[in-house]
């Protein structure tokens, strides 16, 4: 579960400061895909890097899992923020920022030898990445660098790298920006399946609303608030 209580986030502005963030709450259960829409420049990133414990917010609570696991997000270190991303949240980025040197297979297997506290077998790291890989479609497509994948093949190993460490939560910003229609509903598809199935609570920011349907709820910012719930 991640919940964003009455967050605001500000930016230094000259001599001001802009409000990117403005007294957002809203609540995503495991297993819900949550849509985030709204125009460019509204606040989406600067939520979800607020969700994620990149940027801690003015004020606000940000409760990430639940019972005896619930930590808020906004009250820990920069190395406690670290860990929690590390164990517990999946990031997808509107650009996929693969390592251009590496196969598929090995930008998921880099990610799991990534501070994880026992040293993991490689036979071990290895099976999670090609069960990974299986996940999203690319078991294929293991061996091959990033400059020999489409960009929807390039967005699906940026999925299966964010899914490594068993997230509980998983934040997604823009992933069919770059897309055409038809490889952009499979990404969706793909994360809407993903989230049912692995349990994650799954925010989602596109400004694509032909995917609306995917989404088990849909909220639209503007100027940094929480409008309307969209009608999905
Ligand atoms: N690092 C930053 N420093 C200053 N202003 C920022 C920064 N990041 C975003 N902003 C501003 O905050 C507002 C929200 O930006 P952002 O969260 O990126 O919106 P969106 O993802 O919806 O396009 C915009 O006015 C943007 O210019
Ligand atoms: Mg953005």
């Amino acid at each position: 579960m991640i919940e964003l209580q009455n967050v605001t986030l500000t930016y230094p502005d000259g001599n001001s400061r802009i409000t990117a963030v403005d007294n957002v709450s809203l609540r995503c259960e495991v297993g819900m895909l949550m849509g985030i829409t709204g125009p460019s420049g509204s606040g989406k990133s600067s939520l979800l890097a607020i969700a994620a414990s990149l940027i801690t917010p003015d004020t606000g609570g940000v409760l990430i899992g639940s019972g005896e696991n619930m930590v808020d997000a906004a009250q820990l270190s920069k190395t406690e923020a670290t860990e929690l991303r590390r164990d517990r949240i999946g990031i997808v980025f509107q650009q996929s920022n693969l390592l251009p040197a590496l196969t598929a297979r090995e930008q998921i297997e880099v990610m799991a030898h990534l501070g994880g506290g026992s040293k993991k077998h490689k036979a071990t790291i290895t099976a999670r990445a090609d069960e990974l890989l299986e996940a999203t479609g690319l078991a294929a497509r293991a061996d091959k660098r990033p400059h020999q994948l489409s960009g929807g093949e390039r967005q699906r190993v940026a999925i299966a790298r964010a899914l490594v460490h068993d997230p509980d939560i998983l934040l997604i910003d823009e992933p069919t920006s770059a897309l055409d229609q038809e490889r952009g509903a499979e990404i969706i598809e793909l994360i809407e399946h993903l989230t049912h199935k692995r349990n994650t609570a799954t925010l989602l920011v596109t400004h694509d609303l032909i995917h609306r349907s995917a989404f088990d709820e849909l909220v639209t910012v503007i100027d940094g608030q929480i409008r309307e719930p969209a009608t999905v």
